[in-house]
């Protein structure tokens, strides 16, 4: 980490063809980790990557990888993620309902353990298992694509969830995710998140990758 925040480049939004040379510019450019989009055709409207590809991001890179876990019944392929070389796993609260035992697996595999949640789902419904989570991802779009819409009433989740993370000591990551830009990135951070994803404002900037974590970090 180069601040006091972590910038997690979506790789949903770049160039596949170009793969391993996205990896190495987004190291050299500063990012943190690298956030890869788990989609299964059913949880959400995409179809998107599997182990394989996280296989091929561990060879290109040593950021860690942020695995996000857009998928029905997530437990079933915990283990071949984990074996691909995921750094982290990020469950969704709507397809677990088992959750503590499915963050403790995650662990079990050695991995640090995620939970999130939609934005039409409240805060509360994952208190219960922020002792289990390594990191809370907050939703600020309805997953499926990059260049959703952003929804700005999740900053008044992500401060409602900062609040219960301090008041009960949890050291996890507070992520968001969806139509974080230059623009929002200061009103998530000023209410406790500490690390951020984007896709459309790194890979679709117009002066290119490096430039767009740039405006990222500049504006934090
Ligand atoms: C949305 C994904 C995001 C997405 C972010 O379902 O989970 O990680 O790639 O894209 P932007 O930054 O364009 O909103
Ligand atoms: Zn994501």
């Amino acid at each position: 980490m180069t601040d006091n925040f972590v910038i997690a480049p979506s790789i949903l939004s770049s160039d596949f063809l170009d793969l391993g040379d996205v990896l190495r510019t987004c190291k050299s450019a500063g990012a943190d980790w690298i956030h890869v989009d788990v989609m299964d055709g059913h949880f959400v409207p995409n179809l998107t990557m599997g182990p394989f590809i996280v296989r091929h991001c561990r060879r290109g890179t040593d950021l860690p990888l942020d695995v996000h876990l857009m998928m029905e019944n997530p437990e079933r392929l915990l283990e071949a993620f984990a074996e691909a070389g995921a750094s982290r796993l990020t469950v969704h609260v709507e397809t677990c309902p088992h959750l503590h035992r499915t963050l403790e697996d995650i662990r079990a595999l050695g991995c640090e353990a995620g939970v999130t949640l939609n934005p039409a789902t409240p805060a509360a419904s994952i208190f219960q298992a922020l002792p289990f989570a390594d990191l809370v991802l907050v939703m600020s779009v309805d997953p499926g694509f990059s260049g959703g819409t952003y929804i700005p009433e999740m900053v008044g989740k992500v401060a409602e969830i900062r609040k219960e993370m301090n008041r009960i000591g949890s050291p996890a990551w507070l992520e968001v995710d969806g139509g974080i830009s230059p623009e929002t990135l200061p009103e998530m951070e000023a209410a406790g998140a500490t690390a951020f994803v984007a896709a459309t404002a790194i890979f679709k900037h117009p002066d290119g990758i490096a430039a767009g974590i740039a405006s990222l970090r500049e504006a934090g």
